[in-house]
């Protein structure tokens, strides 16, 4: 496999590397992964995450067996495997399902290899051709607020909905965001904070229950989102919490705009109650832990409710950003 390097992921020297996002951002660390097991766990405890990061490092990893020999039965088995991983953000599934089609293959292993390669540099285009539309969203001083990491961490380009705020402010140099810390992995607080600081765009960090009074004063002028899924009808999954925003923005007639490449796109999907929303542990909500420790506040044996990702319903959706273009309410049957 040819050389590819990401802000979070690369193959580099035969070796393939995943940045531990969950130790970020006191702590850059780089894992050198080569099994299945490995990934999964990697996978599953969102030190790689990201709807469409997901997808590229278990394509990498699936690339990278291919070249060490795996059979194929070996390979159907890692993919399945992978699969299963996460299953909200349909970036996954796609990645599964191309290489699937690749196995079938009489060279399989050239196959796999091509279409590995060939979906991590679509991936950095379809950022990249993301950003020059939404871009046009964006007006000089303006000040975004945005929900959890969409950043050159969460993809193989420069990100999603970050990247169009990234692209914004090298536009204007007066760009500044507000970030929602994200609970309970503080995904924003941890990554986007981290990535904006990288960047020099100015930023400040709020909790999300803090969205509504910072719009009731005025001092949000638009919203973009990510997204982990987006059916037919325009209903999409993002990260829990999106929801709110979305409700917020409608009420104070804020621009809400969700950013997502094709690969998020699911047309088998009709509509969002039809997406698998991920459950995680109680321990995500009774505490909190990373690079810095672990502390539990509530009581052993709280009952925790703690969806990973909610749906967003069309009706509150300002507009859709592809790679393709701007799809506005009307537009969107036509994506
Ligand atoms: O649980 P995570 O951190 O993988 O969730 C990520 C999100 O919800 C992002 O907003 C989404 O994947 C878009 S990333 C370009």
């Amino acid at each position: 496999m040819k050389e590819l390097i990401g802000a979070s992921l690369k193959y580099q020297a035969g070796k393939l590397q995943v940045l531990d996002q969950y130790l970020l951002p006191h702590e850059e660390v780089w894992h050198v992964c080569r099994d299945v097991e490995n990934m999964q766990s990697l996978i599953n405890n969102l030190q790689v995450r990201g709807a469409p990061l997901i997808g590229l490092a278990a394509t990498l990893l699936v690339a990278y067996l291919a070249e060490q020999e795996a059979t194929r039965e070996e390979l159907r088995e890692a993919i399945d495997a992978l699969e299963a991983t996460r299953p909200t953000a349909v970036n996954l599934k796609h990645c599964m399902d191309c290489l699937r089609h690749a196995l079938q293959q009489d060279d399989f292993v050239g196959e796999i290899v091509f279409r590995a390669e060939q979906l991590f540099e679509e991936d950095v285009a379809l950022c990249q051709r993301i950003a020059e539309h939404g871009v046009a969203l964006v007006d000089a001083s303006d000040n975004i607020l945005t929900h959890c990491n969409t950043g050159a961490l969460a993809t193989a380009g420069i990100g999603t909905a970050l990247g169009v705020i990234f692209t914004a402010a090298q536009k204007y140099g007066n760009i500044h965001v507000w970030v929602d810390e994200t609970r309970p992995l503080l995904q924003g607080g941890r990554l986007t904070a981290y990535e904006l600081e990288r960047w020099k765009i100015p930023y400040t960090l709020l909790c999300d229950n803090m969205a509504a009074t910072l719009m009731a004063a005025g001092k949000v002028d638009k919203i973009f989102v990510g997204a982990d899924r987006i059916a037919a009808n325009g209903d999409f999954a993002n990260k829990v919490g999106t929801y709110n925003l979305a409700v917020l923005a409608n009420y104070h007639n804020i621009p809400f705009y969700v950013v997502a490449p094709k690969t998020t796109f699911d047309a088998q999907c009709a509509h969002g109650g039809e997406i698998e929303i991920e459950q995680r542990n109680a321990s995500e909500v009774t505490g909190v832990s990373g690079s810095f420790g672990a502390c539990q506040w509530a009581p052993d044996r709280t009952s925790v409710f703690n969806p990973a990702f909610d749906v967003t319903p069309a009706s509150l959706v300002t507009a859709w950003v592809f790679d393709s273009g701007i799809y506005n309410q009307p537009a969107f049957s036509s994506v």
